[in-house]
């Protein structure tokens, strides 16, 4: 009985010991010949939000304004503040032509790049910084200022101003567009 036992437990020992083996063999061979899976690095934001179509590009435009760009805070009818901004597009024609403007926009587009970046290029009649006699705009810099918009997300505003007047969208979402070529003057 005893003996049996015995027996039994070194037959157990050996298969133990030989599937420890086994697996040790596994073990290094998994090791050396699998290679070690490197996790793939998570897809970068900007390619998921960056616009692609024109469609795209004033979606984006509208999400800037009303949210981060701060835009409807003051272009608002309840605000008051500042001129509306629904036929923009197309007041921005007559705008360049006007003698107090002062800017280098060529197009409409232009004009409405630069008011975003250099809001003191044209001021509209009574919108002006109290005491300045309309010379200087209260409007801060998108680009500078706390709102801090980047090349693409104003681009965007532009389009989606344009949409909003119902003129053609000039804007390109990729590449210099008229409105890149008013920053590089
Ligand atoms: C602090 C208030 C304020 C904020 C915020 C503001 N604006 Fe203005 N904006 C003004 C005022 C006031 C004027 C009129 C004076 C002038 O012509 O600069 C103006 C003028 C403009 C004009 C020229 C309008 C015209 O008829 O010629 C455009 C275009 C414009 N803003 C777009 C924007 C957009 C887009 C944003 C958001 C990214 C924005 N503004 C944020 C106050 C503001």
């Amino acid at each position: 009985m005893v003996r049996k036992v015995g027996q039994g437990m070194s037959n157990f020992l050996k298969v133990a010991l030989f599937s420890l083996f086994i697996i040790g063999i596994y073990t290094l061979y998994s090791v050396k010949i699998i290679p070690p899976i490197t996790p793939e690095a998570p897809p970068k934001e900007e390619a998921s939000t960056e616009p692609v179509t024109v469609e795209e590009l004033i979606a984006l435009g509208e999400q800037v304004y009303n949210g981060k760009g701060a835009c409807a805070l003051c272009h608002s009818p309840v605000a008051g503040r500042a001129p509306l901004l629904e036929n923009a597009a197309v007041i921005a024609e007559d705008r360049i032509k006007d003698k107090n403007y002062k800017g280098k926009a060529a197009s409409a587009e232009e004009y409405l790049y630069e008011s975003l970046a250099e809001p003191s290029a044209y001021v509209v009649p009574g919108f002006g910084l109290a005491g300045t006699s309309d010379t200087v705009s209260p409007m801060p810099a998108v680009q500078a200022s706390a709102i801090g918009l980047s090349e693409t997300e104003i681009k965007a505003v532009v389009a989606y101003l344009q949409h909003l007047s119902g003129v053609e969208v000039t804007v390109k979402p990729e590449g210099d567009g008229a409105a890149g070529g008013v920053k590089n003057k």
